[in-house]
């Protein structure tokens, strides 16, 4: 009989990538997903820890969940419900002690391991099974392969973990060491999601750019740059996209593939967190905001038309006006076409929480807003010039209204235009006419198809 899972993803695209991961391994052992937790006999909460916000919302979420899981019990069933992700990595047990009805709680390493956690538990009437290990091999040599087609644009996880401990930031507790998957698993990998249907592809990892692995021939390693290099060779495979970046991580080779692959997009997410070098040296970034404008500059020069995006945070442990400032200099002096920014959220066991001298909150909320006004008006104004230019359009699903469809701009940008549904997977050259609060509008000019 079919069982049904539901899964619901918080915090970044590794997430994202993680649950449909989670959803394969089930698959076997007749787990069909499921659009809500009403009924469901498994329900897994893929959790986020980076702020207080996120990890705070798994808390919440699991008041409903317990109420469902009830219910079904009243109706003589039995729902099983799994924290996993990054606030089980960090909180196992307080999950455990705070909401005792969770049965398993299991951290980013340990999932591949969720069809045993999962027999455990149904085994025992208590509950309580923890996995917050980390293991000595990695979960990628355990995992199925995808069985679900994959759409139109798909994520890789390339690399995992984080060994840059930034002050303010959980990922290398949660996540763990850095570690990058050998080039031809990726290799082939891409190549599975491709025949489904892929024809985009976004690398991802916590520090993708951080990538060093083992070269398909036994020769060496390979940098992201020649992995992107590799991966622009497979057939079919219009579009690569990477993130998240890390400023020290841009080498000359992953420069070289924005000059040379023309697959690769001209967009690129690349964090600064702020434009004050103390700040900078503070949060352990290592690098200091005349290298990261050097490093935007070299890439400039290399693709031209390359579009940044970045995340700020603002109040940061002993943040004053002038380094507040320095931030807006930056942006300024960059230019982005869109960003994230975040009030500095402080992580229990991260050395910045420690600090003596926190932003009070109301500062902190004035400058997020400050901040937030100029990168809204840097993001209208990049929306604007694409007004009256054709940009190719990766389209990837049906739109808001009858008979139009939304895709992708090589920028990113969600693009509306009117098109028949068998146009999905198409690139196609779009005149854009519109822009609207995160969207573009246009229409298809000429039936060309890329
Ligand atoms: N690896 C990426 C970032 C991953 S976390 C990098 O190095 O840039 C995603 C974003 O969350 C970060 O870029 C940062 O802006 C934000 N973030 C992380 N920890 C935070 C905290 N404690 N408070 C507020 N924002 C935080
Ligand atoms: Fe976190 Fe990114 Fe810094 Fe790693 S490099 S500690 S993931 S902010
Ligand atoms: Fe959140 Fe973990 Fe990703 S803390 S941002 S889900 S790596």
């Amino acid at each position: 009989m079919t069982k049904r899972l539901f899964i619901k993803t918080y915090g970044c695209q590794m997430n994202v990538y993680d649950s449909a991961r989670m959803a394969d391994l089930m698959a076997p052992l007749g787990y069909a997903v499921a659009a809500n937790a009403e009924g469901a006999d498994l329900v897994i909460l893929n959790t986020c820890h980076i702020r207080e916000k996120a990890a705070e919302k798994v808390f919440s979420e699991l008041g409903a969940i317990r109420r469902l899981k009830r219910q079904r019990q009243r109706e003589g069933g039995r729902m099983l419900v799994a924290v996993a992700g990054c606030v089980a990595q960090a909180e196992g047990a307080e999950i455990q002690r705070r909401a005792p009805f969770v049965d398993i709680v299991f951290g980013p390493q340990a999932y591949h391991r969720l069809p045993e956690l999962v027999a455990r538990a149904a085994r025992s009437e208590e509950g309580g099974v923890l996995d917050t290990s980390f293991p000595a091999e990695p979960k990628f040599d355990h995992l199925p392969q995808t069985s679900a087609a994959p759409g139109v644009s798909a994520f890789l996880t390339i690399q995992e973990g984080c060994d840059k401990f930034c002050t303010f930031c959980v990922v290398p507790y949660t996540r763990g060491a850095e570690y990058s998957r050998p080039g031809a698993e990726i290799i082939a990998e891409a190549s599975r999601l491709i025949a489904g249907g892929a024809r985009e592809i976004t690398l991802l990892g916590q520090n993708v750019n951080a990538y060093h692995g083992g070269a398909p021939d036994g020769g060496g390693e390979w940098g992201l740059g020649e992995l992107i290099h590799a991966l622009a060779r497979l057939p079919g495979l219009a579009r690569i996209r990477y993130t998240t970046s890390h400023p020290r991580d841009v080498d000359a080779g992953l420069i070289a593939a924005h000059r040379d692959v023309h697959q690769l997009m001209p967009f690129l997410h690349l964090p600064v967190q702020s434009g004050s070098d103390r700040v900078l040296g503070a949060m352990n970034r290592r690098h200091t905001t005349d290298q990261y404008k050097a490093t935007v500059e070299r890439l400039r020069r290399a693709r031209p038309d390359l579009a940044l995006s970045s995340d700020f945070i603002v109040g940061y442990p002993g943040e004053t006006d002038r380094d507040f400032q320095a931030t807006l200099d930056l942006v300024g002096a960059v230019g982005y076409a869109q960003a994230f920014s975040f009030k500095y959220s402080p992580r229990p066991g991260t050395p910045a929480a420690s600090a003596e001298d926190q932003v009070p909150e109301p500062v902190k909320a004035a400058r997020l807003a400050t901040l937030q006004a100029a990168l809204q008006q840097q993001q209208r104004a990049f929306n604007q010039d694409c007004v009256g230019r054709l940009l190719p359009v990766l389209f990837e699903k049906p739109g808001r209204h009858r008979g139009q469809l939304v895709g992708r701009s090589p920028y990113q940008q969600a693009v509306h235009a009117d098109a028949p549904a068998e146009r999905i997977g198409e690139i196609v050259p779009v005149m854009i006419r519109a822009t609207q609060p995160n969207s573009l509008a246009g229409e298809i000019a000429g039936e060309r198809a890329v």
